[in-house]
């Protein structure tokens, strides 16, 4: 056994164990869901320390071993009179290798021969990691060339702008007002939009109207008579809109329109029920043949000063 071959077990331990690390941490991020992060996090903490320690003392005992077989080697060349060469270190190695460089004892075999003013020129080789890193640029610019004008298989930077151009102004209109058309919306008995409305109503309305809408602060939402109209238009405009000189706001900024509907359907579910102690009636009965859905005028100019039209 020579001490090169000792050399190189080390450094295969050493990049066996980073692999093996780094593919652990990307596994821990695909697979953990939120709720375990925690958990992971603390496990890979506990794995990277191992690892780490496991290097170290990887490191250690290659190092002692190499020291060891070395001292072997020197006494072995002693004993046989021929006169010890340490074996290059691996830092030397690699440096040779990446620059080819000439030693400065041997530089008469590559000097020239032309002499400007006593200068003279030393015939280098071009180093290999310069010229590795030439044919590097060579190479990607032909995957480039193919991956993105050829195949066009990846955006380019323009359209990627373009993208997220028209992914933010998506957003934006999904996140206005005026995305539910409120003039033709329709109740329909859907229990998903009826349970999330619930929720809705619980969290932000019942503090006034009670969670079964009997009211208190706010006027009973489950009986015939109302002071803004009954349809499900007439609602959605009051939650939309508010009444806020009366103590009801407007909830166009704080809940998103699909959540409004939704919150106007469970409404439009709980008619009829008849809560016990329920609050006595305010406003009129309402028929739903008096023009469901008419925009009347005090509910435009509320809904002009949400908008900011
Ligand atoms: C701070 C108390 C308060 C909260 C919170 C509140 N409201 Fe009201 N609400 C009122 C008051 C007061 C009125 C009566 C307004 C009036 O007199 O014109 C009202 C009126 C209404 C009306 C019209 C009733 C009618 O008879 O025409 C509806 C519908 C309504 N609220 C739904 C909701 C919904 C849905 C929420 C939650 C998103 C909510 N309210 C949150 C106080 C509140």
């Amino acid at each position: 056994m020579n001490t090169r071959t000792f050399k190189l077990s080390g450094k295969k331990v050493g990049l066996t164990t980073l692999v093996s690390l780094g593919s652990t941490a990307l596994f821990a991020q695909d697979q953990a869901g939120d709720g375990q992060m925690f958990v992971v996090y603390a496990l890979l903490t506990f794995v990277i320390l191992v690892m780490i320690l496991v290097i170290v003392i990887t490191f250690f005992v290659v190092k002692v071993i190499n020291i060891l077989a070395e001292r072997s080697a020197r006494e072995h060349a002693e004993k046989t009179g021929i006169a010890y060469v340490p074996p290059p270190s691996w830092w030397q190695t690699i440096r040779q290798k990446l620059t080819r460089a000439t030693p400065v004892e041997k530089e008469e075999d590559i000097i020239l021969d032309h002499s400007y003013d006593g200068i003279r020129e030393l015939d280098n080789h071009l180093p290999p990691w310069w010229t590795w890193l030439f044919y590097g640029t060579i190479a990607w610019a032909a995957i480039y060339l193919v991956v993105y004008h050829v195949g066009g298989w990846l955006p380019l930077s323009t359209e990627e702008y373009l993208a997220e151009v028209e992914e933010i102004q998506k957003l934006r209109t999904s996140q206005q007002v005026a995305q539910i058309d409120e003039t033709a919306l329709e109740f329909t008995a859907d229990p998903e939009f009826i349970n999330k409305g619930k929720e809705i109503f619980v969290s932000n309305c019942a503090s006034c109207h009670r969670n079964d809408g009997g009211g208190g602060i706010g006027p009973n939402l489950t009986d015939a008579y109302w002071l803004h109209g009954g349809s499900v238009r007439d609602i959605f405009a009051v939650i939309k809109n508010g009444v806020p000189e009366k103590g009801m706001i407007s909830w166009a900024a704080i809940l998103k329109p699909e959540e409004i509907r939704d919150a106007a359907f469970f409404i439009m579910s709980i008619q009829g029920t008849n809560p016990v102690e329920a609050k006595a009636p305010q406003g009129e009965i309402y028929n739903a043949n008096d023009a469901p859905g008419e925009v009347r005028a005090d509910r435009v100019v509320a809904k002009a000063s949400v908008n900011g039209q």
